[in-house]
């Protein structure tokens, strides 16, 4: 197994911060892990497994063992009598999966086009967008345990998804009775990934951006390839592209909060971005409140607030002059506070801060 040493991490990861790999080993096959793990100086060493880097904020050079995802593969891989199930490899960008189904004629990832990052990230934050998030699709997942060099196969529910969550998000610590903590955070390669395309496909509409241009087109029933195009439309109209202008997507979680404290903060802020969940909980929009915090347009060195949507923290040095990690953290932390100290909330980062 070659390992690399000092790789540079500018251009792997969308916020273009400037950090090193100490070490980087590129896995394309399960025996790659396998090469790795029987190798005993590189087994004990801690690792860092790194897909597209688009939901990672690095704040300094990479000293675990960094296993660079690059599995390949785009598959039919079977049918049930209800849907298609396509089989992508986790290195493979999520884009272009998302393109690659609607081109060969399975409908149901249209919602989650232009997404950044990679198929074997998807899983690990549960990516979401217009209605429509990774668990809703899902068949399973290929794994190997990273200190055990067992390969797994995780269905839905042993993924604990929820809102930007899933069980590669918690950590695997002993629970206070000392019973294995059920987390598998660092402790899992994820390999390849199914999802489950529905045949009778329907659209899922509903969100205003969708519903305006199904006004603006004057279509009343898009199919899924129209929503694909509309859907890249309104991304590229409201979010940054990492290409031009590094970024992670949405800096924070949008919070949940219990229908007194909403009505609380109503009494106060009237025009607040709220919905209802279905479990009596009401979410607000972070990026409403950074933005009635007069964040947007700001910046903290090179780290900045985006101009068009609040949520999103961007690198404003391009790749000359690149951010800090220190910058990000230090401009994230201004705005923890700040909405703290007017709505009484803490926002909570979405990216892992590596
Ligand atoms: N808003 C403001 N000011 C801002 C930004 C937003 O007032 O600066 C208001 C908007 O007007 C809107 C509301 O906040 O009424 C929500 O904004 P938006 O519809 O843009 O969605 P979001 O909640 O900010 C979430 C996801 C996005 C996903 C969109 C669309 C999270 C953390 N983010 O954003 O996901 O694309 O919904 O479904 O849940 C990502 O995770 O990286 C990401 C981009």
């Amino acid at each position: 197994m070659l390992v690399e040493k000092n790789v540079p991490l500018q251009s792997s990861n969308t916020f273009g911060i400037v950090a090193k790999a100490l070490s980087l080993a590129r896995i394309q096959s399960e025996a790659d892990i396998a090469d790795v793990l029987q190798d005993p100086a590189l087994q004990a060493m801690p690792k860092f497994v790194l897909g597209g880097g688009s939901n990672i904020e690095l704040t300094g050079d990479v000293r675990p063992l960094v296993l660079k995802v690059e599995i390949m593969g785009k598959r039919l891989a079977g049918e049930t009598p209800k849907a298609w199930i396509v089989e992508a490899g986790a290195g493979e960008n999520w884009h272009e999966l998302v393109a690659w189904t609607l081109h060969n004629g399975f409908s149901g990832l249209e919602n989650l086009a232009l997404i950044p990052g990679t198929v074997g990230a998807s899983p690990v934050q549960n990516i979401g967008a217009y209605g429509v998030e990774l668990q809703d699709r899902f068949d399973s997942l290929d794994a190997v345990d990273l200190t055990t060099g067992q390969a797994f196969t995780l269905n839905a529910a042993q993924c604990a998804f929820g809102y930007r969550d899933s069980v590669f998000k918690h950590a695997s610590t002993p629970t206070p009775t000392g019973a294995p903590g059920f987390g598998l955070a660092g402790k899992a390669f994820i390999t390849r990934v199914r999802f489950l395309l529905p045949k009778a496909w329907k659209p899922v509409l509903g969100y205003a951006d969708i519903e305006k241009k199904m006004l603006q087109r004057k279509v009343a029933m898009p199919s899924a390839l129209q929503i694909y195009e509309w859907i890249c439309e309104i991304r590229q109209a409201k979010l940054p592209d990492p290409k031009v202008i590094g970024n992670a997507g949405s800096f924070f979680k949008n919070p949940t909060v219990s229908p007194e404290q909403c009505e609380d903060i109503i009494q106060r802020d009237p025009k607040i971005v709220h919905y209802q969940l279905a479990d009596g909980s009401v979410k607000l929009a972070a990026g409403w409140l950074i933005d009635a915090c007069g964040w947007k347009g700001k910046s903290i060195g090179n780290a900045g607030v985006y101009e068009k949507q609040a949520l999103v923290l961007v690198n404003r040095g391009g790749a000359v002059q690149p951010v800090t990690g220190g910058e990000v953290m230090t401009l994230a932390k201004a705005i923890q506070t700040s909405v703290y100290e007017r709505f009484g909330l803490m926002l909570e980062p979405e990216p892992v801060v590596v």
